[in-house]
């Protein structure tokens, strides 16, 4: 069976065909030299970047836009930082459904091109994501919601407080973790919350209620995390200052789902400088070859803080989820990526004379301490 249609007993009943790319059953790597530099040699990734759009909405987009063909409505309609809508509008297309996204101003080109080639409509709405409102963004979810509700279209904004059948596919994560050694704890780079109830909800529907959801989030807009830490009552912050793509939502909608579901399965809520999150998408390149988007590289900075903090035992055996392929969004990564040089076709060995002059030197450098 192709696509999260594997794990059809534990979801919303499908009578028809399922609208599938092939996503879902992605590997968990272990991160054996990332996992030595922070201090979790167990540590291990859910490469939910390999899904067939590069992120883990893929899992939603293909369960709603399923529905939505069920259900014989008009086409879909969300908002989205880029990767629900890079999903939502590929599934789309598949399906034959035309979608209207509102996204953040500041989407990326890469999330941007690949939604409008297949034929979605993008419009950028101010004051949302960066240095946004979460009056703004509550504004904008209730238009978006009336207006699916009027025009018979497929709200297909990714939370379970907006779309609770369609976000039933990310559970297949937890599902998967709970098929093979489910971990003690399992990082979540978290938003609007709703990956990490899914996540939760999927872990225990499938029987693995042993392990720990954490909810990782950055510190300029981290209401989830302050609430489980008891700083805040609510889950809600007024502005956002971080400038990590996909998880600036200062009023979640799933905030109040995720404290209880991280809560009920032991966890707790972990928040980090942005700062560090572009370290940790840094040191899964460098030292792992695994390229995320810096919000996917959310749950690894949280890990490395908590170890060194003592929250996590070194012998814990944790699985970071990355969220979303680093293809997304180069130029977060050209700031320490970036320096190819040009050489002429006769420079060629002279260039390559300086390589391995380097390496030598790296090697004794190795060998003398
Ligand atoms: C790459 C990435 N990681 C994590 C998340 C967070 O998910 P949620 O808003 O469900 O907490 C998002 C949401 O857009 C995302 O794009």
């Amino acid at each position: 069976m192709t696509g999260i249609a594997r794990h059809a007993a534990l979801l919303p009943p499908v009578a028809g065909e399922w609208v599938t790319l092939g996503e879902g059953a992605t590997p968990t790597v272990a991160l054996p030299r990332l996992g030595a530099a922070i201090g979790l040699p167990r540590l291990r990734a859910k490469c939910e970047h390999v899904n067939p759009t590069g992120s883990y909405k893929d899992r939603i987009a293909a369960l709603s836009l399923t529905l939505a063909c069920e259900r014989g409505q008009r086409g879909w309609i969300a908002t989205s930082s880029g990767n629900a809508g890079t999903s939502l509008g590929a599934y789309g297309a598949r399906a034959g459904l035309p979608g209207l996204l509102f996204a953040t101003p500041t989407i990326t080109r890469e999330k941007l091109v690949p939604i409008e080639a297949v034929g979605t409509t993008v419009v950028r709405v101010a004051d949302i994501g960066t240095g946004g409102s979460a009056a703004a963004a509550e504004r904008v979810f209730a238009t978006v919601r009336a207006l699916a509700a009027e025009h018979d279209l497929f709200l297909g904004v990714t939370a379970n407080a907006l779309n609770p059948d369609g976000m039933r596919g990310a559970d297949t994560i937890g599902h998967e973790l709970a098929e093979a050694d489910p971990p003690d704890v399992v990082y979540v780079p978290t938003g609007g919350g709703g990956l990490s109830v899914c996540v939760a909800r999927g872990l225990a529907d499938a029987g693995a209620a042993g392990t720990r959801v954490v909810v990782a989030q950055p510190d300029g807009c981290a209401p989830i995390a302050l609430a489980l830490d008891g700083r805040l009552d609510q889950p809600r912050v007024e502005r956002c200052t971080t400038a990590i793509s996909g998880l600036q939502l200062p009023a979640p909608p799933d905030g109040g789902a995720s404290v209880a579901r991280v809560r009920a399965s032991g966890g707790w809520g972990s928040a980090v400088a942005d700062a560090a999150i572009l370290e940790a998408q840094r040191q899964l390149a460098r030292l792992e070859g695994v390229f995320v988007e810096p919000a996917a590289a959310t749950g690894v900075a949280a890990a490395a803080a908590d170890r060194a903090a003592g929250r996590l035992a070194a012998d814990a055996d944790v699985v970071v989820i990355l969220t979303g392929s680093g293809a997304k969004d180069l130029a977060s990564a050209a700031v320490w990526a970036g320096g190819a040089g040009d050489c002429q076709p006769e420079e060629v060995e002279r260039v390559a004379a300086g390589w391995l002059a380097g390496l030598a030197g790296a090697s004794a450098e190795d060998a003398a301490r």
